[in-house]
């Protein structure tokens, strides 16, 4: 191991854990694990309790080529266990850790923390690869946003780098407070406020509100990035400027300080002329659809606000790819030909459906003859779930769907509204639509498949993968 693989040496790790080690000594680790199936040798294996309690794994860690554990104190050693590290509270020890890994950070390094109603993670992977060009960036691993992955993925963070880029999402009220309060962000961005998780807030103005926590954490002279074109601008802006943020607005508005002035939406992705303060910068996002290139303005005005070259980092852009079931697109053979699925199964709610149907209305015809909408129930959305998935009908006519095929209780309801020679089949479950959907496919479809994790409809894209790449 070379000093620069090391983030933490073991003196230095269970002093930010505030623990006592077992031994007096421990080799330095390279990483941390929460999971021993991804455990990589070297790493801290931390002992959390989610589904399993992470105590259960501590040997097998261990086998795996931990280089230490974090454990609680009434934890029994077993035979073959390497050096622990004990501490009353794993989780809040793993919190301790990632503040400690934010205090030391150079003072000119840049954090930025990404919460929103969607996009946060397609976002992040946008604004690490930008970083990425222009500094040594540090970022979150998939969507890890909640109290266990954002101090994971601070504390996975190594002293030397520039720059930090961190989802925090939420559930709940006053869940993303704590989590900004450790993140520290020097640039907080809020992509969007919209209709997710609502059955948890008593409507879209307190989901604002409580988006508006991450300002709760923000460094003095901080910068709050805020989408110009939401309806909740005004009370997002009014909680950043409580807090002294500087305020930098994104959209297509004509008010917003970053906007897009050209903007040619293309099956294949977005191309935009920028206007970033009076500056125009030309920008092209791989990933399709007009959201993706309105988070991408978010990320050009973090960017600048990072104090980085906007130009050289955005080159990143075209070949972002989206991350699994968010659009990501694959040509499957069908008899003489081949279909196209695209994948965004990963979740859903009214924004991001409608955004999903407008990339659908963008596949060129000449191309694909034919457009498949297969939808699953948008969950957790309160006592209006009904007329949110009916109100879809209008998006699924403007992208001239052709072909419906639905699941779920809420769906039935958009399902049955649709005219018969575009309903394809209903079934309360994702799999009882699976052979109906197979059966009607002809070389020259576009299927997207889009529905929230719960409706499960990404084993059904994986069946259809599946079923047509075995031909
Ligand atoms: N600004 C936006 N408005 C609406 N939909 C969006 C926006 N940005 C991305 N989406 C869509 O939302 C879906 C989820 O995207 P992504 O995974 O980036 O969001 P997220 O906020 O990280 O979600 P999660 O809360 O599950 O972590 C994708 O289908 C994506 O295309
Ligand atoms: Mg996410």
């Amino acid at each position: 191991m070379t000093l620069q693989d090391t983030l933490w040496t073991f003196d230095d790790l269970v002093g930010a854990a505030g623990g006592r080690a077992d031994n007096a000594s421990g080799a330095p680790v390279t990483g941390l694990s929460i999971d021993t199936r991804t455990l990589a040798p070297g790493d801290l294996f931390v002992a959390l309790k989610d589904q399993r309690d992470g105590h259960e794994f501590v040997s097998a860690a261990f086998a795996a080529g931990a280089a230490a554990a974090l454990v609680s104190t009434s934890y029994e050693a077993k035979p073959g266990d390497g050096p622990l590290i004990r501490v009353p509270d794993v989780q809040a020890a793993l919190e301790n850790i990632g503040r400690a890994a934010r205090a030391r950070l150079s003072p000119d390094a840049r954090v930025i923390a990404v919460t929103g109603s969607a996009g946060k993670t397609g976002t992040k992977d946008m604004l690490r690869a930008a970083l990425s060009r222009v500094g040594a960036t540090h970022g979150a691993d998939k969507s890890f946003n909640n109290h266990w992955g954002v101090p994971l993925t601070l504390a996975r963070m190594p002293a030397a780098r520039r720059f930090g880029v961190f989802e925090i999402g939420m559930n709940h009220a006053g869940e993303i407070g704590p989590l900004s309060r450790m993140v520290r962000p020097h640039i907080a961005i809020v992509t969007t406020v919209d209709a997710v998780h609502l059955a948890q807030f008593p409507n879209v103005e307190a989901i604002a509100e409580a988006k508006a926590e991450i300002f709760q954490g923000l460094e003095p002279g901080g910068t709050a990035i805020l989408n110009r074109d939401n309806v909740h601008f005004e009370t997002l802006r009014r909680h950043a400027e409580e807090v002294g943020a500087r305020v930098v607005s994104f959209g297509q508005s004509a008010r917003a300080d970053v906007r897009s002035k050209v903007l040619e939406i293309a099956a294949d992705g977005t191309a935009m002329q920028i206007d970033i303060g009076g500056r125009e910068i030309h920008c092209r996002v791989g990933v399709p659809g007009i959201h993706i290139a309105m988070n991408a303005l978010a990320v050009a005005a973090a960017i600048d606000a990072a104090g980085a070259d906007v130009e050289t980092a955005l080159a990143a852009l075209p070949t972002v790819p989206p991350p699994p079931g968010r659009g990501v697109r694959t040509e499957l053979p069908l008899g003489d030909g081949h279909i196209l699925l695209i994948d965004e199964s990963y979740n859903a709610n009214p924004a991001s459906m409608r955004a999903a149907f407008a990339v659908l209305g963008t596949v060129p015809r000449a191309a694909y003859k034919r457009r498949i909408a297969v939808l699953g129930d948008m969950l957790e959305l309160g006592a209006e779930e009904q007329s949110h998935h009916l109100a879809l009908k209008e998006a699924v006519d403007a992208a001239g769907t052709d072909l419906v095929f639905a699941s779920g209780p809420n769906m039935e309801h958009l399902f049955r509204a649709l005219p018969p020679e575009r309903q394809g089949a209903w079934g309360l479950r994702s799999g009882e639509i699976e052979d109906a959907l197979v059966a009607r496919l002809a070389p020259g479809d576009v299927v997207m498949v889009k529905g929230s994790n719960g409706s499960r409809m990404g084993p059904l894209a994986d069946a259809l993968r599946k079923r047509l790449a075995a031909g």
